[in-house]
């Protein structure tokens, strides 16, 4: 059983990440982190708690941060709509948050583990990760691990060099890469593999009842926006893939790489920088000796498509069923 802490900015695949890490046995969810991202951190918030009203997925929900470390808010309205979960209908949250701060949830819930059973998933901007391990270092070696929804290493979504998690929060993100733990950098160039192809949506139709018309409904409106934005054939399910990964570890492949965020490209600012270790990597990027080469963080590259749609439409029955 792997423990979790989902930080996320609900948003519609951050929704089905969700439902995968409550409908999935091997997963136990112990809290519902939320941050500003694919909309202000009210929306996130609301719309992480109205999924698990809607579903019966009773974990603490604790709400994070309202804006990124140091840039201006970043939202992505045109992808996820004006409540930031356009298009499926949930019903109003019945159940209170958390009385903590995102970041106190986060460090409270992994120093009371045991050390290394706590894995972090970020898959919004990582901005509420960040100010935990500013506040309570000792986080960073008492986490197991960190699997990540966010950068590339050949294009962005936001920029042609960065991807939205990333560019809307680079300096978390700096943050997040320079630590000293172990960081999946699960990035387009996987999540673009895990598309809701019409096999599977004919799958999570087969499913039934209410959390069907959810995903659909989820995939009928992001289609229309991903499709004119991001020219790609089918809604891509990005953050669902860090979850599938903690159920699955074989779901996708990894290669080892020293991961860098940049931080002042006029025209790469948020772009991850990916130096892989198979190449034999760079001898340095170019700096000082603090600088050296750290292969200590993975990426994921290749995705087992057929199992990702197995988790995903078992967790939704398992769900149905109640
Ligand atoms: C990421 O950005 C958000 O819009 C999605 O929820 C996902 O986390 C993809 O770039
Ligand atoms: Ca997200």
């Amino acid at each position: 059983m792997e423990k979790i802490i989902l930080d996320c900015d609900p948003g519609h695949d951050d929704a089905i990440a969700i439902l995968l890490a409550a409908g999935n046995p091997n997963i136990d969810l112990l809290g519902i982190t939320t941050v500003s991202g694919n909309h202000n951190v009210e929306n996130t918030t609301r719309n992480a708690l109205s999924v698990c009203t809607a579903y019966g997925i009773k974990v603490p929900v604790a709400k994070g941060s309202p804006g990124p470390l140091l840039i201006d808010q970043v939202l992505a309205i045109e992808i996820h709509g004006e409540t930031g979960l356009d298009g499926p209908e949930l019903p109003p949250a019945s159940f209170e948050l958390d009385k903590r701060h995102a970041v106190d949830f986060i460090i409270d819930t992994v120093m009371a583990h045991e050390p290394k059973t706590v894995t972090l998933v970020p898959v919004g901007p990582y901005t509420n990760i960040a100010l935990a391990v500013r506040k309570e270092p000792r986080i960073v070696s008492r986490v197991k691990r960190v699997v990540a929804m966010g950068g590339s290493y050949t294009r962005g979504n936001i920029t042609p060099a960065a991807e939205f998690n990333i560019y809307g929060d680079p300096e978390a993100a700096d943050v997040v890469f320079r630590s000293k733990w172990d960081v999946t950098m699960v990035g387009l160039d996987l999540t673009h593999q895990a598309l809701a192809t019409t096999a599977l949506q004919d799958r999570v139709r087969a499913v039934g009842g209410p959390i069907a018309k959810f995903i659909l409904d989820i995939w009928e409106f992001i289609a229309t926006t991903h499709g004119g934005l991001l020219q790609i054939e089918y809604p891509a399910v990005h953050d669902a893939c860090c979850v599938a990964a903690m159920i699955d570890p074989t779901v996708f492949t990894t290669e080892k790489a020293d991961i860098r965020v940049e931080l002042a490209g006029r025209w790469t600012k948020g772009m991850t920088v990916c130096n892989f270790e198979k190449m034999g990597g760079m001898h340095h990027f170019g700096g000082t000796a603090s600088e050296q080469l750290d292969f200590r963080h993975s990426v994921a590259m290749k995705l087992d498509h057929a199992k990702f749609c197995d988790l995903i439409v078992d967790a939704l029955e398992r769900l149905a069923k109640g």
